[in-house]
């Protein structure tokens, strides 16, 4: 069984699994041992624990913190006595947000200032061309190409709720040259674009380069931020300066 959960490929379930199991053994502690610690203290030892339990469950080391944060930060915020309705909320925006991360593997961060000049000097300037972001995030990556460079019609498609709404109340403009749709980019036609752009993760991007050449057209380019595609050079690679040490990739397909 441990090996079937450390190869399941959902690690929230994975993560859930360790916080249960921690939990379980905390309570079997407290109902046979008659250790003097205080609930904070019980909550920082089930974190410790989880946080093992993770380890050992082969969990990226980045999950560590939660782990030992995640107790300890429920039994902080029940102290303070809040209403329920404001953790009912902050869910629910979280959920709106980052609700079909278990499933993409794929959070919001967003492209920044840098990414996006760099992005406009890569795209064509004197004749016509198409651009999909695909995870369009808040909508503003391609907000600010159209404007920079207006002879692109530019699409996006966006799977959370929250930014999608967000991204289209960006672009309500009737002269806005951007098209954003709802929905799964894995069940949308890369074949119609000049220009692929993804800021993903690194889970996707061997599935993407093989959609990648099943759709796009001869010529057509794609362009990933930070994430490489396993096995596969890029023609050309653009470092630079912001905050997130980001890279540029480009594949000519
Ligand atoms: C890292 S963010 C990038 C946002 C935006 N492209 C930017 O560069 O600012 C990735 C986005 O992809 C979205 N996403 C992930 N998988 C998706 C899928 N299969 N279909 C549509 N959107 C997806 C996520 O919801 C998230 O908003």
């Amino acid at each position: 069984m441990w090996s079937f959960i450390s190869h399941t490929r959902l690690p929230s379930l994975v993560a859930l699994i360790s916080q249960i199991f921690a939990l379980a053994l905390i309570c079997i502690l407290v109902m046979t041992t008659a250790l003097p610690l205080t609930l904070f203290e019980w909550a920082l030892l089930q974190g410790l624990m989880a946080g093992f339990i993770s380890y050992q469950l082969k969990m990226a080391i980045w999950w560590l913190p939660i782990h030992l944060l995640f107790m300890p930060a429920v039994i902080t915020m029940l102290a303070l006595g809040l209403s329920p309705l404001w953790f009912g909320a902050v869910f629910l925006l979280l959920f709106l947000v980052y609700g079909k991360t278990y499933r993409t593997q794929v959070p919001l961060y967003l492209s920044s200032r840098d990414v996006t000049d760099a992005m406009a000097l890569l795209l064509p300037t004197q004749r016509k061309f198409s651009f999909i972001d695909l995870g369009s995030g808040c909508g503003g990556l391609l907000n600010k190409l159209s404007k920079t460079q207006p002879h692109g019609a530019y699409y996006g498609v966006e799977a959370a709720p929250l930014p999608y709404l967000i991204s289209k109340i960006r672009n309500l403009s009737l002269f806005s040259k951007c098209r954003i749709k709802w929905g799964d980019f894995w069940q949308h036609d890369l074949s119609h674009y000049d220009v692929v752009y993804a800021y993903l993760s690194p889970v996707p991007m061997g599935s993407l380069w093989q959609k990648a050449c099943q759709e796009m057209r001869p010529g057509s380019i794609l362009i990933s931020n930070t994430f490489r595609i396993p096995g596969v050079e890029p023609e050309k690679s653009i470092p630079l300066n912001d905050f997130s040490g980001s890279t540029l990739y480009l594949w000519r397909i």
